[in-house]
């Protein structure tokens, strides 16, 4: 009876969290969607804790503690710009928790450890493994504490591939030799090291991308534990993080042009930073005032709006969204433009602009914008670079070539407002602040936003 209750939960907290992926694949309903997922998941521990006899409580509640005093400041301090790296670092530890949890399986069991468990074990393992070392490089590139550039070597591709092929190896072997314990130490360390390897040869600019992939991993890993341990619910909830995070990173390289193996292994990112002193030495810039801005924005009729990664930073939403209630109540039609890959993780710039209450029907994907550039007065880039680049329609061996960008430059005039000529995430630098029709206004976005709105008053 127990055993059919406890089906029934997990059958509903299946439920709860595919129904909470559905949600969150709209802006309007994300929110739901994360409600969804929480009920899912408070159900899967209540069911999993009838499930089984618990001979240590006093442990279990330790971990809830211990883990609530060091999540709860996390969840409410980290800012929004940082959330990838805080998720690189969730799927660390999940993954972590995951391949130790198989050790230790391995270990109970062991000598006596079917040939399909072991083989289960040993896969689930190796992605857990290198998943706590990538994503942990990931953290550490994001958060800067190590240089963002691709760690390169000459013969590195194959020195990654034999070091997997090494860890499959001892995975087979294992398979074949459950009781020869000493495989699975080296197995963990192998796949310790290419989860290092890998994710130390790509660059900071596909990081984001990298961390989907690796939530992929940390998600197939969870479902073969549940097949070991005979856990629904880990089954489930592993095969929907394992195929969510592999949808989304298709998403994601499919937007910046890339192939997965091209991300993986194409080492792309290491490009040298543009020196903007050297850059304005030997280049003219059209620098304009705050007040040139305004009475070129007075003067339109459409106006598109492309904000990126540093209307994040400066969280100038709310000032952005006010600029647009004065411009509309002069009778301008205005319009955001949302690349998909614009700031640091999928979905960056709806979250923001729907914080900030931007209605629905102005937000535009690339797709939709793209088309109504041509007849765009202004497109006021706030704080993105890459996104606009034209470098990625016009230079081969760029690493932006190919990835699709906000037409931003066939507007009639391009008001940039950023703090001075330097390069986006990926180092490249943008020969659009050079271009006849861009007026550059340099400064702190929201600030420059807040003395927009002031001058266009005045108009
Ligand atoms: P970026 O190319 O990184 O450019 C952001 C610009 O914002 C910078 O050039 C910076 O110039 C400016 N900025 C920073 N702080 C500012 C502030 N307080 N006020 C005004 N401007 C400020 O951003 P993007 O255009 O959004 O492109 C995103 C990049 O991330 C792309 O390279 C993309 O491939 C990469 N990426 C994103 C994702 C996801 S899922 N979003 C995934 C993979 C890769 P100044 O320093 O001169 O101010």
């Amino acid at each position: 009876m127990n055993d059919l209750i406890v089906l029934y939960l997990y059958a509903a907290a299946a439920l709860f969290f595919a129904l909470g992926l559905k949600l969150m694949s709209e802006v309007k309903t994300a929110r739901y969607g994360n409600w969804s997922a929480i009920v899912g998941m408070v159900i899967s521990i209540l069911a999993t804790l009838t499930a089984f006899e618990i001979h240590r409580v006093d442990l279990l509640v330790l971990a809830v503690i211990v883990g609530t005093i060091v999540g709860t400041p996390i969840a409410l301090k980290v800012p929004m710009t940082a959330v990838p790296q805080r998720t690189a670092m969730s799927h660390a530890f999940g993954s972590l928790a995951v391949a130790l949890v198989g050790a230790a399986e391995y270990y109970h069991d062991a000598p006596n450890v079917d040939p399909f468990t072991m083989a289960v074990l040993s896969g689930e393992m190796i992605l857990g493994f290198l998943t706590f070392t990538g994503s942990s490089v990931a953290f550490l590139k994001l958060q800067a504490l190590i240089p963002g550039r691709p760690f390169v070597y000459p013969g590195r591709v194959v020195v990654s591939l034999v070091n997997l092929g090494l860890a499959i190896a001892f995975a087979v072997y294992l398979v074949l030799n459950p009781s020869h314990s000493f495989a699975l130490p080296a197995l963990a360390a192998l796949s310790l090291l290419f989860g290092f390897l890998l994710v130390m040869a790509i660059g900071g600019a596909d990081m984001p991308t990298v961390i989907a992939i690796l939530n992929s991993f940390a998600g197939m890993s969870a479902a073969g534990l549940g097949f070991v341990l005979d856990n629904k619910i880990l089954i489930v909830a592993g095969s929907l993080d394992g195929s969510s995070g592999l949808v989304l990173a298709i998403i994601m390289s499919r937007a910046m042009n890339r192939s997965f193996i091209n991300i993986l292994f194409g080492a792309v990112g290491g490009a040298k930073e543009v020196d903007a002193k050297e850059v304005e030495a030997h280049r003219t810039v059209q620098g304009y005032s705050v007040d040139d801005a305004a009475t070129v924005l007075s003067n339109a009729r459409k106006v598109v709006f492309a904000p990126g990664y540093g209307m994040a930073t400066s969280q100038s939403q709310h000032v952005l969204k006010e600029l647009a209630d004065v411009l509309q109540a002069r009778g301008i039609d205005v319009k955001y433009a949302i690349h998909p890959v614009a700031g640091r993780m999928p979905g960056h710039m709806n979250v923001l602009l729907a914080e900030a209450n931007v209605p629905y029907d102005q937000l535009y994907e690339m797709e939709r914008i793209n088309p109504l550039f041509p007849e765009t007065d202004v497109a006021v880039v706030v704080g993105a670079n890459d996104v606009t680049n034209p470098a990625a329609r016009t230079k081969p061996g760029s690493p932006l070539y190919g990835m699709p960008i906000l037409d931003v430059d066939k507007a009639k005039t391009v008001i940039f407002i950023k703090r001075s000529l330097g390069a986006g995430f990926s180092g490249v630098e943008n020969e659009l602040f050079y271009n006849e029709n861009t007026m550059m206004v340099f400064g702190d976005a929201k600030q420059v936003l807040t003395e927009l709105i002031a001058a266009l008053k005045t108009k």
